[in-house]
């Protein structure tokens, strides 16, 4: 009873004896139409309203205390950008205070850890692990949780082709297939064993729809696709992500064909909440409904809050427009009630889903958010996930693994020392972060002790135009039997508003390199970088690159057990690397054309630049291994299946190296011909294996009619009868095929 007191039913006591007496025989539909119906219009606005918290050391949002009285007159469903279990209970004390005391959600960008700091997510997405990718999801939700946030704005499903766009770095990359796997597993990570437990956060896919197609690669642009693209690239990932039970959605802000994301009826209404039958709410991105004035789709905050109700936007991210709107559009017979109905049963569906009015305070709990500040186990899991993440690039004549006994290693290059460099965009600042993140030296230092000298310079900045500090940067190459460089972007070059037009090396960077290397001594290069980069000198003659992306608090530690053989790197690309920015958009899943390059010796006359070659600098897929896998004895099942037989496609894989190793074995599948045009491959499978020196494996797929359907063209999504190849391999270039027919 005494729980009872605290939630919307405890003053008004009448309706609340009532409450009591049924709530537990009701299901969470009828609790919410009985909610429903208690709420004044401006009160079901309210909960359709989202602000931002201010705060400042005094207490909660005194920068404009009007939030406070807001959320007293129950004008506010949602904050995001408030955490802390004190802060999130002061608000929340407040909402009490309402006349329905309908309980406030906490949201907040989780992306890739909140306390414990993991690789951010394109880095994630290179393990192509989707049980790691869950468990750091998992992680992050229970800590954040712990400290009071409910719904984290993750996971970011778009597609991305284009690395100049910042944002790459929050996905999963250029692959539907695989953004789809991993679009679930982030899914399943953050909502845990399902919401209303402590420890699960609400996910939101975001941003819907084709945000990750900006023309140019510039943030906030213009979005111009077929349908087909839209369908088959750029939209699985979200229906995956609905499929695993995604609580919610945030809109974006780019237009799409015309039409901004956020006021798209196609979108919202007909494919998410009609085709695909989603429950949940979406959210807008932050002034989403108010920029429809920018893109000229709506004149003043009236037409904007009427656009995106009716396309099916539920709340209102700090634009406003539905507070200062709607009310007026339902009394002005504009907006249906039904509409409002709708976003609020949504919203509060998911309230009481989260069991938030039994308990508003139940993320509330100081003993909790102490419990997961220093949390050693999840530091290991980052640690364990950050190796994971690692693509080994280059490594020739074996350099790496170095040896542990080497007696003096030069460090060279500015992210030798780099603190929250290590982290990347997207992730929170804490006091101790000094000492707790651990930098690639200090990695260094604390698996080589007393063992090895360790000689260091920084060379350059990151973005520095004088070559004054590589004296003393080639000074230490020459006295080291070996030199691990370390390079990259700044950590905030990627992410939000990050887009890039030169995505080179920043600064001096290559000229070091360059000049590092005159030495003559064996050169490590580890690329630190939030997208890929174009680095063609250091790829050409460096001996062995290790990308590593932004890895997290654990980076150092992460990083020194795969240079020194501690941990064998087995990850994989999940985007294609262009060689200039001028090959973007280089992704493999192209369409053949009527004049296809075959080969650089061949792509004159051809859909080729006569400049530049055919391939990207590193394909799609690709990452290499201490070990070595061969391909062999590619073999089908049947050359021929049917709609309700499938086949099998079997290769053996052998480990051929001296180490024992991880490998990723990748299935392609290409429609010969269509009745529109189809890709030259598409992912359709991966495994991965471990082999130990020596080892064979045969790994097998199954292909049934799923795998071979596409939207055709009138866009219903099916298979054709024809001929098809699969391809199996280690990446998206180096693969064995068979052919097979589907009768
Ligand atoms: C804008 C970003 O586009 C979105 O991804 C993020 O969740 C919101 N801001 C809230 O921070």
């Amino acid at each position: 009873m005494k729980k009872f007191r605290n939630n919307l039913f405890g003053s008004l006591l009448s309706i609340s004896t009532f409450f009591v007496c049924t709530a537990q025989r009701k299901t969470v539909e009828q609790k919410v139409d009985s909610v429903l119906r208690l709420m004044t219009l401006d009160e079901k606005i309210g909960q359709m309203n989202q602000y931002n918290g201010d705060w400042d050391a005094t207490g909660p949002i005194t920068k404009d205390g009007d939030k406070q009285n807001q959320i007293r007159k129950g004008m506010l469903g949602s904050m995001l950008n408030v955490t802390g279990v004190e802060h999130t209970r002061q608000l929340q004390e407040i909402a009490m205070e309402s006349r329905l005391k309908i309980p406030l959600l906490f949201g907040q960008d989780i992306i890739h850890g909140y306390r414990t700091i993991f690789p951010i997510p394109l880095a994630e997405a290179s393990s192509w692990d989707t049980a790691t990718i869950r468990l750091s999801a998992r992680i992050a939700a229970t800590e954040a949780a712990a400290a009071g946030v409910q719904w984290t704005f993750a996971p970011m499903v778009d597609i991305a082709r284009d690395p100049r766009w910042g944002r790459v770095m929050e996905g999963a990359g250029e692959d539907p297939y695989l953004g789809s796997a991993i679009a679930a597993a982030r899914v399943r990570g953050f909502q845990g064993k399902g919401l209303g437990n402590t420890d699960a956060l609400m996910a939101c896919a975001k941003h819907f729809a084709a945000y990750g197609a900006a023309i140019g690669g510039r943030d906030y642009n213009s979005v111009d696709m077929s349908d087909r693209t839209l369908f088959e690239i750029y939209l699985p990932p979200f229906q995956a992500a609905v499929d695993a039970g995604a609580a919610t959605l945030m809109n974006s802000f780019n237009d799409l064909n015309g039409v901004p994301a956020t006021g798209n009826r196609f979108l919202q209404r007909d494919i998410l909440k009609g085709n695909w039958k989603f429950k949940g709410f979406v959210v807008s991105d932050w002034g989403s409904i108010g920029e429809m004035i920018n893109h000229g789709f709506a004149k003043d905050g009236y037409e904007a809050a009427l656009e995106a109700v009716t396309a099916g936007s539920d709340m209102d991210m700090e634009s406003r427009s539905y507070i200062n709107n709607l009310s007026r559009l339902v009394k002005e017979g504009k907006v249906k009630i039904q509409l409002i109905d709708d976003a609020v049963r949504r919203i509060l569906r998911k309230k009481f889903e989260m069991g938030l009015f039994d308990d508003p305070f139940k993320f509330c709990n100081k003993e909790r958010e102490q419990r997961q500040w220093n949390n050693a186990e999840n530091l290991r899991a980052e640690k364990m996930i950050a190796e994971k993440s690692v693509v080994l690039l280059k490594n020739e004549n074996h350099l790496l693994p170095l040896n542990k006994q080497t007696k003096t290693i030069a460090l060279v290059g500015p992210f030798v020392k780099a603190v929250r460099d290590n982290l990347g965009f997207w992730s929170y600042s804490w006091p101790d972060d000094t000492v707790r993140i651990v930098t690639q030296f200090q990695g260094i230092e604390n698996k080589l002790g007393t063992n090895a000298r360790l000689l260091y310079a920084k060379g350059c900045e990151i973005n520095d135009s004088s070559q004054a500090g590589f004296a003393e940067a080639i000074e230490a190459a020459k006295r080291a039997d070996v030199v691990i460089m370390s390079l990259g972007e700044a950590s905030d070059w990627s992410g939000e508003a990050k887009s890039r037009s030169n995505i080179h090396l920043p600064g001096v960077q290559e000229e070091l390199v360059k000049a590092v290397s005159m030495t003559g001594k064996p050169v490590v290069v580890l690329i630190n970088a939030g997208r890929p980069l174009i680095f063609n000198w250091t790829a050409d003659h460096v001996a062995a690159i290790l990308y590593t992306w932004w890895l997290g608090t654990e980076a150092g530690d992460a990083i020194a057990d795969i240079l020194f053989g501690d941990y064998n790197p087995s990850a994989k690309l999940p985007i294609s690397f262009p060689r200039t920015e001028g090959q973007i958009p280089i992704y493999y899943n192209h369409f053949n054309t009527g004049r296809p390059a075959t080969s650089d010796s061949d792509r004159f006359y051809r859909s080729a630049y006569i400049d530049l070659s055919i391939y990207p600098k590193f394909p799609f897929g690709f990452g290499l291994s201490y070990a070595e896998f061969t391909y062999s004895n590619i073999h089908l099942s049947s050359s021929s299946m049917r709609a309700n037989q499938p086949i099998k496609a079997t290769v053996t894989v052998t480990n051929t190296g001296n180490y024992d190793g991880e490998e990723t074995v990748q299935l392609y599948i290409q429609d010969l011909v269509g009745s529109v045009v189809r890709p030259v491959k598409e992912l359709k499978g991966f495994q991965k294996i471990f082999l130990k020196k020596g080892e064979s494996k045969q790994v097998s797929f199954t292909i049934d009619i799923d795998k071979l359907k596409f939207y055709n063209s009138q866009l219903k999504y099916q298979a054709e009868p024809g001929d098809f190849k699969i391809y199996i391999g280690g990446n998206s270039r180096d693969l064995q095929e068979a052919p097979f027919s589907l009768k």
